[in-house]
């Protein structure tokens, strides 16, 4: 029995010739938060729709709590317990925050045909995604907007509901993909502070792409940089700044791209 509930083996991707994914390895330990970084380009975004099985690796494999999943549908990786953001938040801009995060959950009875027939079932469970949503929005700070269209909220708040939504499913794992980017200050405190207490009261384990490194700095126990579709660095987070290779890669891009 291993610690790792996450482990990455060698997995490619091309995309018309372009190897997004190259090759790379990694693997991430229960209940941390491990940060994934690197370029513009460098394959994060791919791994992590690798990861939830949005597509399949040219090869390699990817074990979740020691079982291969790369060969599942995303719908079966999420009841395994792997839930993602997306770098936009996707949120439905014509329905309510509130309804937003109904649709988040899973097991929904009403989306079986069978429990169509029975109204009971449906009512029942609706009122308890209707307790789960609102306890979220409460814990996430914008319970105000309940009843409000998902689309006047702020690009900040939209991934505090995008987080929320995800939470609905009862993750045990969490990917998310610059759930910072374009957050103001203010929030980006807010949203560290329900990471924090996820994790410590849910065991939760995150991994997140983010570009931001003082952020990253502060709340991971191990970053991974990726390259050009591999994993160029790994360790403990003050490791990573002393990484001449990082530097060079990830730095050195930046600076060009930005
Ligand atoms: N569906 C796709 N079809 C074709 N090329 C793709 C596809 N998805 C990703 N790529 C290419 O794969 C490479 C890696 O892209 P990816 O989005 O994973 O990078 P990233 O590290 O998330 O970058 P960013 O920091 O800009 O979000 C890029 O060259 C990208 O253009
Ligand atoms: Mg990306």
């Amino acid at each position: 029995m291993n610690n790792l509930i996450l482990e990455v083996n060698d997995v490619a991707i091309s995309f018309d010739g372009v190897r997004a994914v190259n090759g790379a390895n990694l693997n991430v330990a229960v209940d941390s938060v491990t940060s994934v970084i690197g370029p513009n380009g460098a394959g994060k975004t791919t791994l992590f729709n690798l990861i939830s099985g949005a597509i399949k690796p040219d090869s390699g494999t990817i074990l979740f709590e020691g079982m291969e999943i790369q060969n599942l549908l995303p719908h079966k990786i999420a009841d395994r317990g792997i839930i993602r953001t997306f770098q936009g938040a996707k949120v439905i801009k014509r329905l309510s925050v509130l309804d937003n995060l109904i649709l988040g959950g899973q097991d929904n009875p009403g989306e079986s045909l069978l429990n169509f027939f029975n109204p009971k079932a449906r009512k029942a469970y609706e009122a308890q995604a209707r307790d789960r949503a609102m306890e979220l929005l409460q814990q996430i700070g914008i319970e105000r907007f309940a009843h409000e269209y998902a689309g006047i909220l702020s690009g900040g708040q939209r991934k505090l509901l995008d987080l929320a939504r995800a939470l609905m499913a009862n993750p045990t794992m969490l990917l998310l993909d610059e759930p910072f980017a374009g957050v103001n200050p203010t929030l980006v405190e807010k949203l560290l502070e329900v990471l924090q207490d996820l994790r410590t009261k849910h065991h939760l384990t995150f991994l997140l792409i983010e570009h931001d490194l003082e952020t990253v700095m502060n709340i991971s126990d191990r970053v991974i940089v990726m390259a050009e579709g591999r994993v160029i660095a790994d360790g403990a987070p003050n490791s990573i700044y002393e990484n001449q290779a990082v530097i060079d890669a990830y730095l050195g891009t930046r600076k060009a791209t930005s």
